[in-house]
């Protein structure tokens, strides 16, 4: 079982299953408790099918987008996902590679295993700097300014996490960052010998852009879930605003669900919004983010550019959220467990597989381009009679 044998994202995240301790994958796989907005979020794309328009001339088809007056290659950019080197040696960076071979952008998370300036040497490519807000402010600043000198296209600021979600799976396998090794986790490295090999070789992974802010007050639950004391819960509006002022490039905000709140975010000046509930692990029981969508739209009204995140698996799921209003998704666990299945070469193929689902739908839809996918495509489930 190897990259070259994966022909679906599941296939990537079965082969990053075997490879990996279940501590770490199910840090990546798992949601907030009952993981009811996990399932949510893929289970929003089956309610929506698809009514292609026959006999289009689909020859010439392309995947080409654009955000910010910007080629995409794609309608997608990576997005941001911390603790990648714990699944692979190098994570963020072969992902940042593979996101600039396909003409996307690469988003690095504040919690991310790479530096600013490592991932800006690494790639040519658009790159977007994630950022939670700190207590700390100075640091919060100094981290911003390092995103700012090493050029980055964009500021994303994540606002679904005042603080962190309730993420079981890591309580049961005393999964923690700062990563310790105890008894029970002890036992899962010695099942997967050749990982845990590598990362004892290698060094064990440290978050490279939070280095130096004081993570010692975290309790276990806290940092089990990546998230800790250090993130700001007073972080408001007003704050926002003054985000938005000090930030001289384009600020994406990350983490809406409700047309009031986007609204509010076009009157601010912040440059485009992404519909996301982190994957399903903060607030379970939250609105699937398709779902979500096509209130966002219409507040939005055409004004920004509209993202989605969560569930995004097959090249369909792309299409339906375009066909929504949607002018681009963020892919999640997708690219995640392509690079945890197979370093560069399962980022590049968690990509590939993408974009040639992508395009297939498109054709499959008589589209002959994202542009192409509007709303008569969709059609609701038919459910049976009882
Ligand atoms: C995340 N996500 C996330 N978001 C963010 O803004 N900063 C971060 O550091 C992280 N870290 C992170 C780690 C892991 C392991 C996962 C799975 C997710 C959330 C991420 O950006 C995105 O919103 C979701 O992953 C989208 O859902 P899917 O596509 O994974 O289902």
């Amino acid at each position: 079982f190897s990259v070259a044998a994966c022909y679906s994202i599941d296939d990537l995240r079965r082969l990053a299953r075997h490879r990996l301790p279940r501590s770490i994958f199910d840090f990546y796989d798992g949601g907030a408790e009952d993981e009811s907005t996990l399932q949510e979020n893929r289970a929003a794309f089956g309610r929506h099918r698809l009514a292609p328009r026959a006999l289009v001339d689909v020859a010439a088809a392309s995947t080409a987008a654009s955000l910010f007056g910007q080629p995409l290659g794609l309608p997608m950019a990576v997005g941001p996902t911390g603790a990648l080197a714990f699944g692979w040696r190098d994570a963020d960076l072969h992902l940042a590679r593979a996101a600039a071979s396909h003409g996307i952008p690469f988003t690095l998370s504040s919690s991310g295993t790479a530096s600013i300036e490592a991932v800006a040497k690494a790639s040519s490519g658009r790159l977007w700097f994630q950022a939670y807000v700190l207590r700390n402010r100075d640091f919060f600043w100094k981290m911003i300014e390092r995103a700012d000198h090493a050029g980055f296209e964009a500021l994303v600021i994540t606002v679904d996490l005042p603080v962190g979600g309730k993420r079981e799976r890591d309580f049961h396998n005393q999964f923690s960052v700062p990563f310790r090794i105890t008894r029970r986790n002890a036992l899962d490295f010695a099942r997967h010998p050749r990982w845990t090999l590598d990362l004892l070789r290698r060094g064990i992974p440290v978050f490279e852009n939070l280095r130096g802010l004081e993570l010692a007050a975290l309790s276990a639950t806290e940092i089990a879930s990546s998230v800790g004391r250090s993130y700001d819960p007073a972080f408001d509006w007003d704050r926002l605003a003054e985000v938005r002022a000090r930030w001289p490039r384009k600020l994406i905000v990350k983490g809406i669900s409700r047309g009031d709140d986007a609204r509010r975010l076009v009157g601010l000046g912040c440059d485009a919004i992404v519909v996301s509930n982190h994957g399903g692990r903060q607030l379970d029981g939250a609105v699937a983010t398709l779902d979500a969508l096509p209130e966002v739209v219409q507040a939005v009204a055409g004004r920004l550019p509209v993202l989605l995140d969560g569930g995004i698996r097959r090249g369909t799921d792309v299409a339906k959220a375009l066909a929504l209003g949607a002018t681009a998704v963020l892919l999640g666990r997708a690219t995640l467990f392509g690079v945890a299945a197979g370093g560069a070469a399962g980022a590049m193929k968690a990509l590939d597989i993408l974009r040639d689902e992508f395009l297939r739908t498109l054709q499959l839809c008589g589209a002959a381009s994202p542009q192409g996918l509007t709303a008569d495509l969709l059609r609701h489930r038919f459910t049976p009679k009882e």
